[in-house]
């Protein structure tokens, strides 16, 4: 069976850029920079980018060119290709493909929810705006249509099967047609409206919201001693960059073996970083700050990650002229931006059972939208699950797959093959003292991470034992053994079939 390609260059670094970019740059990084004091959160984010970020990107885009050349998209092939694909290998693996798969079934939701509201908002049928100084009370209408849209009403449902059908028709059309496609379109498409609403936002009130950009811009190093700031600031940069979940080596098994991975790997991070620390930090932060002031900003992150999104900046767009086009503008980015990701977080899932299994693309699809339709609908349902499958996928696999990654692909590999490998049709020559130094320090970093992780975090998540919170755990779970038994069964159809 011979594996599809990126048609096009230019293809090949939207579809890239479009698995980075996502809900991580324009709802989740506003809230994490508003929550953790701005320029704050900025020092340890720029740390974790040059220590974690662009090196971890750099390892996958090349072991996943390496591994695609070998036949295999999926960490259950590509980490099995570096043990003459033991069972052991192949399990863990297999963990690199349950992480993005858990992620993507509440992604999708969320996803969903930003094409409903899009819609809604087109349709006029968003609450009328309450014109007042105060915040609490001009987003209460907006936060009883969150609190009544996402019970899930009816409208919600109907907006996730919508999603899941769009996600698994562009699935099931493959990568050229399917992926690429979409990102062409939907990648420039994503820039403008968000350069547009930036303008938008600092412009606000006589440009008060340049004071958004100050306060995340403004370098703060007072709170570099407190870890809770390091902690979140790297699991953004892991999330942002879809790093740690297996994705990006996947979409980087289907370049053509000639292809730059370096190149590639740079313009993945540069354009999510673009998208992120300046179009993300131009719209609502800003838009936040203009209309309700400084010490609103803060008091609205610490209501969650949805509030700013889903709340905030409807109340503050449809108070403008043209409220409801503003309004739709800002969610149909939003679900620009998901859709690019979730279909980049199931790949790798319907590469495991093509390249491994040796299903049809077809069955493939078909089998890996059926489990990620089935967490969906967990998700809508069950309290607490996003939130705790959140936890473990969302973050500390991130992290713990990540350390792995550096492992296996530098110093299992070994540094010179790692590095004849990353140099391999390079533009530029990295030198090998900067992979030693990534091979030693990356490492470190991230040991303390997990270390931090477990006494700070850990507990608090553990003690939690709501019916909801113990489902979720149970999804994991079952996700978890499931892919893993994909990933041992394969073996002896991968052995037995041919080899490329
Ligand atoms: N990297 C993706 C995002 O930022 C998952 O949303």
């Amino acid at each position: 069976m011979k594996r599809e390609t990126w048609q096009t260059k230019i293809g090949l670094i939207f579809a890239a850029a479009g698995n980075a970019i996502g809900l991580g740059n324009l709802l989740r990084f506003p809230s994490k920079v508003a929550l953790y004091g701005g320029g704050a959160f900025m020092v340890p984010y720029f740390v974790a980018l040059f220590l974690l970020g662009i090196p971890l990107m750099l390892i996958e885009w090349v072991i996943g060119r390496y591994a695609g050349a070998k036949g295999h998209g999926s960490m259950t092939g590509i980490i099995g290709s570096f043990f003459n694909h033991s069972y052991g290998s192949r399990v863990i693996g297999s963990i690199g493909v349950s992480i993005p798969v858990l992620i993507v079934c509440y992604y999708i939701y969320i996803e969903s929810w930003t094409l409903g509201f899009a819609f809604l908002s087109l349709l006029g049928k968003m609450p009328q705006p309450v014109q007042s100084p105060d915040y609490k009370a001009a987003m209460e209408p907006y936060v009883s249509f969150f609190k009544d849209y996402t019970e899930p009403s009816l409208t919600a449902l109907v907006f996730l099967v919508i999603t899941l059908a769009i996600n698994w028709v562009i699935l099931q059309r493959g990568i050229v047609k399917g992926i690429e496609l979409t990102a062409k379109y939907g990648l420039p498409l994503l820039i403008l409206m968000g350069i547009f609403l930036g303008f938008v936002s600092l412009s606000m009130n006589g440009w008060k919201g340049v004071e958004g950009l100050l306060f995340i811009y403004t370098p703060d190093f007072s709170k570099l001693s407190d870890p809770q700031v390091w902690l979140e600031a790297s699991g953004q940069i892991f999330f942002t960059l879809s790093l740690g979940m297996g994705a990006i080596a996947t979409y980087a098994s289907y370049v053509k073996r000639n292809e730059d991975a370096v190149k590639a790997g740079l313009w993945t991070a540069g354009l999510n970083e673009f998208v992120e620390v300046v179009i993300g930090a131009s719209i609502a932060i800003p838009a936040a700050f203009a209309v309700f002031g400084a010490l609103a900003v803060p008091e609205l992150a610490k209501e969650g990650t949805f509030r700013i999104g889903f709340m905030t900046m409807p109340a503050i767009l449809m108070s403008l002229p043209f409220g409801s086009l503003l309004s739709t503008v800002w969610f149909f980015l939003l679900f620009i931006a998901a859709l690019t990701s979730s279909l980049a977080l199931t790949q790798p899932l319907v590469a495991l059972l093509e390249d491994e299994m040796r299903w049809s693309h077809s069955k493939a699809v078909n089998v890996s939208m059926l489990l990620v339709s089935a967490g969906a609908f967990l998700s809508a349902f069950v309290p607490g699950f996003i939130d705790d499958v959140d936890f473990w996928a969302g973050t500390l696999m991130l992290l713990f797959f990540g350390l792995l990654e550096i492992i296996i692909f530098v110093w299992i590999f070994g540094v010179n093959n790692f590095h004849r490998e990353l140099n391999t049709n390079s533009f530029i020559r990295i030198p090998k003292a900067l992979v030693y130094f990534f091979a030693v320090v990356s490492p470190v970093f991230l040991v303390i991470l997990l270390y931090f992780w477990g006494v700070t975090k850990l507990p608090e998540v553990l003690s939690q034992t709501e019916p909801g919170v113990l489902i979720a755990r149970a999804f994991v779970i079952f996700v978890l053994v499931l892919i893993a038994f994909f990933s041992v069964e394969s073996r002896r159809r991968y052995l037995a079939g041919p080899h490329m």
